[in-house]
């Protein structure tokens, strides 16, 4: 299957059933059903379950097919084994897409009852999520059909996952840290939907400015469709991926896992550079990068200036910078003479620009007016250490303030470091679409990527 647009309603579904829905607190089949409610989706949500009445205050169907309305979505939360007769009513009655969060097919040996449903979804042409997967969510339609976290932090990044506990983590640690998302979808077992399917709808998506997947691996034989298939994504949209299963050992934890094929990462290496695709290392990089990307526009070019108030944490920049690609220029004679009109006597205009650790938040607002101005420079990174003369959460809202007021489209990152106060400025920053972060490394580090993908951007555009 590869046609996007039958995930289209994944989006905007005009309803829910959740077939399996409990009237027990703490099992999956509540908890979805509440978090569709507390999220606040205003489609209809219809409770599926013969041994009740009500769920949660809504009125409870005995089957998806007693419901006196179209369904578009059918969540999946009844045990294995009742699966197939709930894939089969749900397909007579033109549901367009099963969220099948149940476990006990493929991943456990169960491939028959795994092709089964597939079967039956296929003879209706409904589409499957999953199964062994803790759901979706779709934020711009305030919908969260997970038994996760429910507050999940509205943005940019679209998150596709292979991995159900992590994700479910990890939802749990995007909304610590204020991290945005469009979406999230969960894969498990792909027994139809793929990643590839859901990176392709993500793309279309205008909510989403990135898509940043968790990849444990591609089934045997998709290797060349996958290549081709994200290479249109990524024209579209920055894709960036974490690869498990990496080591030898790995790549055997990750076949008894999600039954992929995990091995010979000099192959995925190979793909994703192909394909244009973003690698992180960590899942740290994987949000950091793709925070950098939903918050900024792609750099529009490669020159780029350090500001900040502390020496160290500008050579750190520095090196970090050089072994990533990213070029500082060398400013004109001209250049620096605005800059030391920045700053006290004894700073540095050169770059990094070193405001010096005696910096106030104006001698930053006129040192990012000079970068702003100056046409050779392409890119910004801003950095702080906390100090006695200078108030992170002063310098945030005025940095925030200065962009605004500027309608400035250089490409910034920032790195605050410091303790608890440094914190609150970073999450000001990153509420107000500039991606800060806690030290000078991360900052630049995504800085690079972003210039990577503008690279990649231009070699497309002069191939075609
Ligand atoms: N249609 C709809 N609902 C039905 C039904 C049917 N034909 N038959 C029974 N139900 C109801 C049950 O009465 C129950 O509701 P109740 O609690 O109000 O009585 C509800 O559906 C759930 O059924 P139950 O038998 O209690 O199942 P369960 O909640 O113990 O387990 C799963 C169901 C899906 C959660 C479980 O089988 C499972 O797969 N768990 C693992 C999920 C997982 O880990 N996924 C991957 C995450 S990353």
């Amino acid at each position: 299957m590869s046609d996007a647009s039958s995930l289209k309603v994944f989006l905007n579904p005009r309803s829910i059933a959740v077939i399996g829905a409990s009237r027990t607190p703490g099992k999956i089949g509540y908890e979805v059903v509440k978090n569709l409610i507390n999220y606040g989706y205003k489609g209809k949500i219809y409770p599926v379950n013969p041994n009740a009445t009500e769920v949660l205050g809504l009125k409870a169907y005995p089957s998806v097919l007693s419901i006196p309305d179209e369904v578009d979505v059918a969540v999946v939360t009844v045990p294995a084994q009742l699966v197939p007769q709930v894939i089969e009513e749900s397909g007579r009655k033109g549901v367009k897409v099963a969220v099948v969060i149940t476990a006990g097919f493929s991943e456990v040996g169960n491939v028959e009852l795994e092709e089964k449903i597939v079967k039956i979804a296929r003879s209706y042409g409904m589409r499957i999520l999953g199964p062994n997967i803790f759901g979706y969510v779709y934020t711009p339609a305030n919908i969260n059909a997970t038994f996760g976290p429910t507050e999940v932090v509205k943005g940019g990044i679209g998150f596709i996952t292979q991995s159900g506990a992590l994700g479910i983590a990890l939802m749990g640690w995007t909304i610590l840290h204020e991290i945005g998302l469009s979406a999230i979808f969960s894969m498990g077992n792909m027994a139809d939907i793929d990643v590839v399917e859901v990176s392709e709808l993500l793309a279309e998506d205008p909510y989403t400015k990135v898509v940043a997947i968790y990849l444990e691996g591609i089934k045997p034989g998709k290797g060349r469709e996958f290549i081709e298939r994200m290479s249109k994504v990524t024209q579209k949209k920055p894709v960036v991926v974490i690869k498990a299963g990496v080591s030898e050992r790995g790549a055997k934890a990750v076949a008894s896992h999600t039954g992929s094929l995990a091995g010979a990462d000099a192959l995925y290496e190979a793909a994703f550079k192909q394909a244009g695709i973003i690698r992180a290392r960590t899942l740290l990089e994987l949000f950091n990068i793709a925070r950098g990307f939903a918050l900024q526009p792609v750099p529009k070019g490669e020159n780029t200036v350090i500001i900040t108030n502390g020496g160290g944490a500008g050579v750190l920049a520095t090196d970090t910078a050089e072994l990533n690609g990213v070029k500082l220029l060398e400013p004109s004679q001209e250049l620096m003479d605005k800059f030391r009109q920045t700053m006290p006597w004894f700073g540095s205009p050169k770059n990094p620009v070193d405001l010096t650790g005696q910096a106030v938040v104006d001698n930053y607002i006129k040192a990012l007016k000079v970068a702003v101005e100056a046409p050779e420079i392409d890119n910004i990174v801003i950095i702080y250490c906390r100090t006695a003369v200078l108030d992170p959460m002063e310098l945030a809202k005025a940095i925030v303030e200065f962009y605004k007021e500027n309608n400035v489209t250089k490409t910034t990152v920032v790195s605050m470091i410091g303790g608890a106060d440094v914190e609150q400025a970073i999450k000001h920053l990153n509420r107000n679409s500039i991606p800060a972060y806690p030290t000078p490394e991360e900052a630049v580090f995504v800085l690079s990527r972003m210039l990577m993908y503008k690279r990649y951007l231009e070699r497309i555009k002069k191939a075609s």
